[in-house]
């Protein structure tokens, strides 16, 4: 989806898209990342450069994944997206549109599950799509889907203190879909869950990206997990967080370890990861 410069554009007749302001001709579905840096000030005021310069395309419908050590700035990159974090410099469009705040079809699935504690699992779903102006019986159909398709039939009136981790997890993306996000954006979802827990809900996250097609970058500092699941794997690195390499994935899914393929790619990602 790499657009051409538009210096590059052959000269003649301008094309209603050429004569358009800046901002439109920018309109391509997926994200763009543009010149992004950011700097936070620490507790003793002083600059910590936690991004230089990031540039990068996502397009709709892809899934990628962030990877690089603790402290490179995959946070930061997701919160930037996210609209929680404002760029030093740069900007981000999604679908074209400038990032300015959260919402604007974003949905967030954070590590530590922050479902509301003092809403059930059908409550805390509702909670979302109360946010679409939808009517109750509209809403109630679609949260009964939700429900189901996070596997989660018969749980529907269970507060998160009586769920299972995994299944506080499988709550809040079930929340961050109600919303009907464009783009998913998930901060190392599944890293708080045991392994097995974290095996089945990569293969229930492949299955609903494959069935809805969302835009989703999902941060990990897993090596199999971004080979499980990505189509683009970006990996970052430290001091300041820069992007040092990208890898695409073209191994068809289900990846399993037993495909030397997948062994290989695994064994390049922990290359790159220095
Ligand atoms: N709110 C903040 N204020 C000051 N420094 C921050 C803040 N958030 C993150 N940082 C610093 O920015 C760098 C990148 O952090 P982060 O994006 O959380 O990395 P990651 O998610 O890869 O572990 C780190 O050095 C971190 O200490
Ligand atoms: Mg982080």
């Amino acid at each position: 989806m790499a657009a051409t410069p538009r210096s590059a554009q052959s000269a003649g007749a301008a094309t209603p898209a050429q004569n358009a302001p800046a901002e439109l001709q920018l309109q391509m579905r997926g994200i763009v990342i543009e010149n992004v840096t950011k700097s936070y000030l620490d507790a003793r005021n002083i600059t910590v450069q936690a991004l230089s310069t990031i540039d990068l395309e996502i397009a709709s419908g892809e899934f990628v994944c962030l990877i690089g050590k603790s402290g490179c700035g995959k946070t930061t990159l997701l919160n930037i997206i996210a609209g929680f974090v404002t760029p030093s410099t740069g900007r981000v469009l999604v679908d074209g549109e400038r990032v300015t705040r959260p919402g604007q079809g974003k949905g967030m699935v954070f590590q530590q599950f922050a479902l509301f504690p003092w809403l059930t699992a059908i409550g805390n779903i509702d909670f979302a799509l109360k946010q679409r102006n939808l009517d109750k019986a509209t809403r109630q159909t679609l949260a009964a889907e939700l429900i189901g398709l996070i596997g989660l039939k018969g749980f529907e009136e269970k507060y998160p203190y009586q769920l299972s981790g995994g299944m506080q997890q499988r709550v809040a993306i079930a929340r961050a879909l109600a919303i009907d996000p464009k783009v998913l954006l998930m901060d190392e979802p599944l890293g708080a869950l045991d392994e097995l827990t974290r095996d089945t809900l990569q293969a229930e996250i492949l299955r609903i990206w494959a069935a809805h097609r969302k835009t989703i970058v999902f941060v990990t500092h897993s090596v199999t997990e971004a080979v499980r699941l990505a189509d683009r794997i970006v990996v970052m690195s430290a001091g300041p967080g820069r992007i040092s390499q990208i890898i695409p994935i073209s191994i068809p899914r289900p990846r399993l370890r037993t495909n030397a393929e997948v062994v290989a790619l695994e064994e390049m990602v922990q290359a790159a990861l220095g």
